[in-house]
Order: structure tokens, then sequence, then C-alpha cells
């Protein structure tokens, strides 16, 4: 399969990295082969329509830009995603939860030429996830984004497959690693300030880390799990949103001393969509500490179940994106 990878920062290249690593087993136990035919970063392009080397396109990263792949420094994405002859497009670029570009305009212009498209972009789908699916359909391409939410966890999978049949009537969980990471710590007696510190400095927090703290990026993976596992047509302005900056070390402690624990949860009824941070028992399976997601989801027949993984990471998130492409290819080209 022809990919163009679009964005090469830490999820991109942990990509790159997992197809060098996995790359026997992904032929032998899947029968993929996946070949990255250009990859474009924020100051360069490489094109290589027989596959790039991708060690040497790592090492070209390491020199500040892919461009220096064959020291042609040529930048225009778009450009790139309509010309050169891929089948799927993987949109890795930074998310802007404002605009959703440069992400937005990407997906669409890999879609119009008949592109399957795989998002780790969050802000695309959640300021336009209802018009982006109607396109996907109208150009009979696929739009995956698994890793989007939950990082490598399989969230969205869990409930779209595994509860198939069922019907979800609610979720709520822990959708962000960064303000869990600071209310976990906080609990252990760090103030908010340093706990906000100690994430940045280990690389849990966006690159604004008000998107984290303020509860948009939990209200963004909300919209995006809403309208694909509810049937909701939701964007990010249907959520009520409260951050975490006005949780105290004092509020921390007395929701202990009543065996609880204050965490930022997202929650979707099928009418409501809410983040805010709310006292929830330890014995509460989504009560969950440090970076670690969680959700349960509460069905008709099944009743409630909770799934648990990290969140976040570059690995973790590549690994999501396999396993998207693997979907892609089993549904269009598998003989
Ligand atoms: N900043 C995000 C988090 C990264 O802390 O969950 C993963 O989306």
């Amino acid at each position: 399969m022809r990919v163009i990878l679009v964005g090469f920062g830490v999820v991109g290249q942990s990509f790159a990295k997992l197809l060098l690593s996995r790359s026997a087993d992904l032929y032998s136990q899947h029968g993929i082969k996946p070949r990255i035919v250009a990859c474009v970063d924020n100051k360069g392009s490489a094109v290589s329509p027989a596959g790039l080397d991708l060690e040497r396109l790592l090492a070209a990263k390491k020199k500040g830009t892919v461009g220096m792949y064959e020291k042609k420094e040529s930048f225009d994405p778009i450009h790139v995603i309509e010309n050169v002859d891929a089948e799927v497009v993987i949109e890795c670029s930074p998310t802007n939860l404002t605009t959703g570009e440069p992400g937005t305009s990407h997906i669409i212009s890999a879609m119009r030429t008949g592109k399957h498209v795989i998002s780790v972009n969050k802000g695309p789908l959640a300021l336009a996830f209802p018009s982006l699916i109607e396109l996907a359909n109208y150009n009979g391409v696929m739009l995956r984004f698994s890793g989007t939410v939950g990082g490598g966890t399989p969230i969205l999978e869990f409930a779209k497959r595994c509860l198939k049949g069922d019907r979800i009537i609610s979720f709520q969980g822990i959708l962000n690693g960064t303000t869990n990471y600071i209310l976990s710590k906080m609990e252990e007696g760090l103030t908010y300030e340093s706990a906000l510190a100690d994430a940045k400095e280990k690389g849990y927090a966006e690159a604004n880390s008000a998107l984290d703290t303020d509860g948009y990026d939990a209200a963004a993976k909300l919209v995006i799990m809403s309208n694909w596992v509810m049937g909701m047509k939701v964007t990010m302005k249907d959520v009520a949103r409260t951050g975490i900056s006005g949780v105290k070390v004092s509020d921390v402690g007395r929701a202990r001393e009543r065996s609880n624990a204050i965490k930022l949860i997202a929650a979707c009824d099928s009418r409501r969509l809410e983040v805010r941070p709310t006292e929830v028992s330890k014995k509460d399976p989504i009560c969950v500490n440090g970076t670690l997601n969680a959700v349960t989801f509460s069905s008709e027949h099944s009743g409630q179940q909770t799934i648990i993984g990290r969140g976040a990471g570059g690995m973790e998130t590549a690994s999501a994106v396999l396993r998207d492409l693997i979907e892609i290819r089993d549904t269009n080209f598998a003989s």
C-alpha cells in the first residue's frame, strides 16, 4: 500500500520506526507492505514512488526537515497530497482546535483525490466531523481516526465493534492524560503549578498546555466519540466545558477524606456533552491515575464495561495508525 505521511513529529516518526521494526511480521501476519511514497513536514517534503528509505528519512528529519532527504526543500503539502499516487494519506500535522487547519485542508484534498485518510489530528474531526464523514462517503473513501482518542487504547473500536448489536445509552471517562497526571500528583501533595510543570517536562501536555488544562482536548475527544459511537452530529461548540485550573489542593484533600478523587470527566448521555472536574469514588473502575485514560460505556443489554489504557505517546498512537491501515487494507484491497 502506498502511503503519504503528512506531518513528521512524534507520531509520524514513531510510525516510521514502527514500520521499520514490524515490516516482516506485517507481511507474514497481515499480508501488508506499506510504502511511504511521500512525507511532508512543516519545512519540506520527500517523494519517492518506489518508497522512501525510512532510516534515511528519520536521519533527514534529525537534520531539521524531511526536505533534507534529497536536499530539496520544496514544501507544498496540498500539491503532494493531490499529485503523488497513493492509496492512503496519514494526517499527523499539529492539532488546531480553533481553525482545524492545516489538517482539514489536507484531509479534504486527500478525499477529493480518492485517497483513504487516517487522521491522528483531532482538530478537523472535533470541528467538522459530520461534514468530513459525508465527504468521505461521497468520495467512496474511508476516514479513520483511532489514534485521536485513547492513544493506542482501542476505545473507539471497542464501542463500535465489540458492542455492535447493543445500544450504548451513555459513556463517561477520563480522556486527557495530562490533566489526570496533574490531578493525581495534586493528590500526592504537589501544587497545581508544579504538577503542570512536571507534566510539561515529561512531554504529556499539548504544545499549548491550556488545551489540556482548560478541557479542550478532552472536549475534542468527547466530540469524536459522540459522533462515531453514538451517531450524534456534534462539534466543539456543543460541549459544556470546565477545565481543572480552579481545582485546589484542598478540594482534592476533601475528596480524599470521602474516599473519592477529583477527575476531569467527559460525559455523553445521548443528548448532552460535558467536560468538568467531578468527584469520583476510588472504587469506580474509571478512577485511574497518572496519564491513563478510562471510559465506561453503559449499554442497554450488556450493562457497563470499562476500558483502560495509555491515552498518549508516540508509539502508542502509531500503533493505532497501523490498526487503521490494516482495516483500510482489509476492507478495500484484500483479495
Ligand atoms: N495532551 C493529550 C493528553 C495527548 O494529555 O491526553 C494525547 O491526546
